[in-house]
């Protein structure tokens, strides 16, 4: 069972139902309750009370960054803080350039549009979303062949806030029309402690510090796993009947669900592993993304941050390179062509 679980707790592509409405409950709605990620809250804090000052619209932000780390959850934050509107949508959503040109034209002054996977725009809807940002006009062009018309449109001030994991992939122009753009960090196990210590506070749990520790330490650095290992785990301690989630219930859980004690999900074990076979050489990007069956950006932008940040992956002229504490997590040893160990 322990594979199977490992599949659906650490998985953050996968988003069960259950997630997502737990997660509603669960998400933070104001700055106190929003944990980490202190240079982005100063900022924007600062940004947030000028424009409320000057009584204008926030400038459009974006926000990037590997999956669970709280975009979605910052935008519906900024929207609350500015008092505003905030309409959720997301880019596959939005297919042509009519689709978005409705959605523009039915905001009101001071309305926030959220676009969600903001590098999934199509080249024509990109092009309507910079005159809307920029201008503050849309040209549509209506009928078409010799008698089509361009129809000029004026757009209410708005915030656009844009939220991607593949900043890579994010158009030049587009990235520049944002006034603000932040990259989302990883996560200190001291910081996911206390974000799940505020969850089980909402979920009526009392949990040990020691436990939300343990728990934050397998988390991959990301509050969404975090969070899901909170919910795993509560269920074994109320099964157990018991009032607190203590420390040896939480390792003896997460033993039995099979979460790994680094953090590393299915995926990462995957590319580690990949990785370790090469005997130190570099392996270049394309042919890990064959060998993984994913895409070059996805490797890149989605699980390679949180490797690199953590010192178990390296990238040098030649390709990727596992260190020498990935060769150790994964007992294993490996010797130079000149004897030494690696
Ligand atoms: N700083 C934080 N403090 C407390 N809870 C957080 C924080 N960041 C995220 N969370 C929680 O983690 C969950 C995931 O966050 P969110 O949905 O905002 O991530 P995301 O970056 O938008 O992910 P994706 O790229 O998959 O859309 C939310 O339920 C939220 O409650
Ligand atoms: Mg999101």
């Amino acid at each position: 069972m322990a594979e199977d679980a490992m599949d659906r707790v650490v998985d953050i592509e996968t988003f069960s139902v259950e997630d997502e409405s737990s997660e509603v409950t669960l998400r933070p709605d104001a700055w106190s309750e929003y944990i980490g990620q202190e240079q982005i809250k100063k900022n924007l804090s600062v940004f947030i009370e000028a424009s409320k000052k000057r009584e204008e619209a926030l400038d459009h932000v974006l926000f990037y960054g590997p999956p669970g780390l709280g975009k979605t959850t910052l935008a519906l934050i900024i929207a609350n803080e500015m008092n505003a509107n905030i309409k959720v949508t997301a880019a596959p959503m939005i297919e042509k350039s009519g689709d978005l040109a409705a959605i523009l034209t039915n905001l009101e002054e001071g309305d926030i549009l959220f676009i969600d996977e903001i590098h999934r725009l199509s080249p024509a809807v990109e092009e309507i979303l910079y005159s809307s940002m920029e201008d503050y006009r849309i040209d549509i062009i209506i009928g078409s062949g010799p008698a089509a018309q361009t129809v000029k449109i004026d757009l209410p001030r708005f915030t656009l806030i844009g939220a991607t994991t593949r900043a890579g992939m994010l158009s030049n122009p587009l990235r520049d029309r944002f006034g603000m753009s932040f990259r989302m960090n990883f996560y200190s196990h001291d910081e996911l402690a206390r974000i799940i210590t505020q969850a089980s506070e909402k979920l009526e749990k009392k949990i040990l510090y020691e436990a939300a520790f343990e728990m934050a330490k397998r988390s991959r650095g990301t509050p969404r796993i975090a969070l899901r290992l909170l919910r795993r785990v509560r269920d074994f301690a109320d099964v157990a009947d018991e009032a607190d989630i203590t420390h040896t219930r939480t390792k003896y859980a997460l033993n039995e669900l099979g979460i790994n004690s680094h953090g590393f999900d299915e995926m990462d074990l995957r590319l580690l592993n990949l990785l370790v076979s090469a005997n130190g050489r570099a392996m270049g990007l394309s042919t890990i993304a064959a060998a993984l069956s994913e895409d070059e950006g996805t490797v890149e932008d989605v699980l390679e941050p949180y490797l690199i940040a953590n010192g178990y992956l390296e990238r040098t002229a030649k390709g990727r390179r596992a260190t020498p504490a990935t060769y150790d997590v994964l007992n294993r040893s490996y010797v130079n062509a000149d004897g030494t160990l690696f």
